[in-house]
C-alpha cells in the first residue's frame, strides 16, 4: 500500500470487502465507490476539495461562461412570463463558482430578473428543492456518473467486472453480459458494434432524468458536458471507449491507480439523456456545441467589448484567451449543451436566443476574471496525456499499491 493516503486505503478496503462478499463487482460499482464513498471517495472526501487541482472546467476558466448562462436564464424567465420567482437549481456545483458568476451577472443585466432569481447551488450532499418553476442546470455532472464497461468478444456483449486474483490483487475480468438494460440498448444501435470494440454505459442517466422530472414542475433543463449522440459515441471513432482519468492535469492513468484520489469520467451519451427524458415527461429542445450556445448568448459581443476597453495588457490577454478557450472546438467549445423543457413543448432553440441588439447592450457588463478563476496564460493548466492503455489491461502490477 505504498504511497497511498489514508483516504485511498479506505476506498480500496471498501472495494476489497465488497469483492470478497460478492465474488466480483461491476465496474460501475467500483467507480461509485472510488468517486462517492462517503467521507473518502474522490468527490466525497472530508480531506480536500479536489476541484481545480486535477482538471479545469468552463466555469473555472472565465466568468463570461456564467454571464452567458445568466443571459439564457433571463430569456427563459421571459418565456415563462416573468414569474415573481424563478428557481434555478444547479446540481453538482462543485466549488460554486458558476453560481457566483451567474448571480453576479444577473444583478447587472436586469434588476427585475435578478430580484426574481432564487439560485440553489447544490452538490452531492445537499438537499435539493422539488416542484420548482425555473431551470435545472449542470456542468460536467453526467460525465462523473458511474459507468458500466463492456467489450464485444466473438460477437457477444461482455461486461467488465472487478475481482481479486489468487494473490489478492485487484484485477479486471470480463463475462458475457446478463445485464438486460445494457444488452437491449446496445443491440438496438443502428450500426452493430464491432468485434473487439469497448465502451461504457452510464448507469446514472435514467435515475437522473427521473430526479430532474421531480425537481422541475415547469421550465427548462440545461445540461452541459462532453459527449455526443449514440451513433457517434459507439462508432469506430471511440473504438476503445472513452473512460478517462484525471490526476493533477495528467490524464490517461489506469482507473486502478490512485484509487479515490483521481477523477474518473466518460463521455456522455446524449441520445440516452434525451430518450430517458422523454420517458419522464421531458421534451427535447436541442443539442448544440458549447461554442454555438455561447455565440447565441452574447460571447462575441463580450469579446469585442473586452478588446475595446482600456485594461492592463496582461489582464486583457488573460481574459480574451480564456474566452477563446471556452469557444475553441478542440477545447471547451466542443462540449455539448442540451436544452430540454417540461410543460414548454412548443419551443425551438431559436426562441431561446436574445436579439443581437440585446446582446450588444448586455456586453457593457462583461465580467472580468477574479480569484475564483484559474490563470490560463501561466500555462499551469495545460493538460498532458500519458498513454497507457490497452484499456488498462496489464494493470495488475500497479493494482496493490
Ligand atoms: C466534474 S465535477 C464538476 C463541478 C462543477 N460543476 C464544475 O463545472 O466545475 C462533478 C461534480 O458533480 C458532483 N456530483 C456527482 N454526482 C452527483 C449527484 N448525484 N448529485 C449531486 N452532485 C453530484 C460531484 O460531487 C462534483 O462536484
Amino acid at each position: 500500500m505504498n504511497g497511498n493516503t489514508e483516504q485511498s486505503s479506505h476506498v480500496i478496503n471498501e472495494i476489497r470487502t465488497r469483492i470478497t462478499e460478492k465474488g466480483k463487482i461491476s465496474f460501475s460499482e467500483f467507480m461509485e465507490v472510488a468517486l462517492y464513498l462517503p467521507g473518502y471517495g474522490y468527490y466525497c472526501s472530508d480531506e480536500k476539495q479536489p476541484y481545480r487541482e486535477d482538471y479545469y472546467t468552463s466555469p473555472s476558466v472565465s466568468p463570461v461562461f456564467g454571464a452567458c448562462i445568466a443571459i439564457q436564464l433571463r430569456q427563459m424567465w421571459m418565456l415563462l412570463d416573468r414569474p415573481k420567482e424563478i428557481a434555478v437549481v444547479e446540481i453538482g456545483s462543485g466549488n460554486g463558482v458558476l453560481s457566483r458568476d451567474i448571480t453576479n451577472a444577473a444583478g447587472k443585466l436586469d434588476i427585475e430578473f435578478a430580484d426574481s432569481l432564487k439560485y440553489f447551488s447544490t452538490d452531492i450532499r445537499d438537499e435539493v428543492p422539488t416542484q420548482i418553476t425555473g431551470c435545472v442546470i449542470s456542468n460536467e455532472l453526467l460525465d462523473a456518473f458511474p459507468v458500466a464497461r463492456f467489450k464485444i468478444l466473438d460477437g457477444e456483449i461482455h461486461e467488465v467486472f472487478v475481482a481479486l486474483d489468487d494473490n489478492e490483487n485487484i484485477v479486471e475480468i470480463t463475462e458475457r453480459s446478463s445485464n438486460s438494460l445494457i444488452n437491449e440498448y446496445l443491440n438496438s444501435l443502428e450500426t452493430p458494434l464491432a468485434d473487439g470494440q469497448k465502451g461504457e454505459f452510464n448507469t446514472g442517466i435514467d435515475n437522473w432524468m427521473a430526479r430532474v422530472s421531480d425537481i422541475l414542475k415547469e421550465g427548462f433543463i440545461i445540461t452541459i458536458d462532453y459527449g455526443s449522440y449514440k451513433d457517434d459515441l459507439y462508432s469506430k471513432s471511440n473504438f476503445k471507449g472513452s473512460l478517462q482519468t484525471y490526476y493533477k492535469h495528467v490524464y490517461g492513468l489506469s482507473p486502478y491507480q490512485k484509487i479515490g484520489q483521481q477523477d474518473l469520467t466518460a463521455k456522455v451519451d446524449f441520445s440516452r439523456v434525451i430518450e430517458s427524458g422523454a420517458k419522464n415527461g421531458i421534451f427535447n429542445i436541442g443539442l448544440i456545441d458549447q461554442a454555438e450556445f455561447l455565440q447565441n448568448t452574447g460571447i462575441v459581443q463580450m469579446q469585442n467589448h473586452l478588446r475595446n476597453i482600456s485594461l492592463n495588457i496582461n489582464e486583457k490577454q488573460e481574459n480574451l484567451h480564456s474566452i477563446d478557450m471556452l469557444c475553441r472546438p478542440e477545447n471547451l467549445g466542443g462540449f455539448k449543451v442540451l436544452i430540454q423543457s417540461k410543460q414548454q413543448t412548443e419551443l425551438s432553440l431559436e426562441k431561446l436566443w436574445p436579439s443581437i441588439d440585446e446582446l450588444e447592450s448586455f456586453a457593457k457588463y462583461t465580467p472580468l476574471k477574479n480569484n475564483d478563476h484559474i490563470k490560463i496564460l501561466s500555462n499551469k493548466y495545460s493538460n498532458s496525456y500519458i498513454e497507457i492503455d490497452d484499456l488498462f489491461e496489464g494493470f495488475t502490477e500497479t493494482s496493490n499499491q
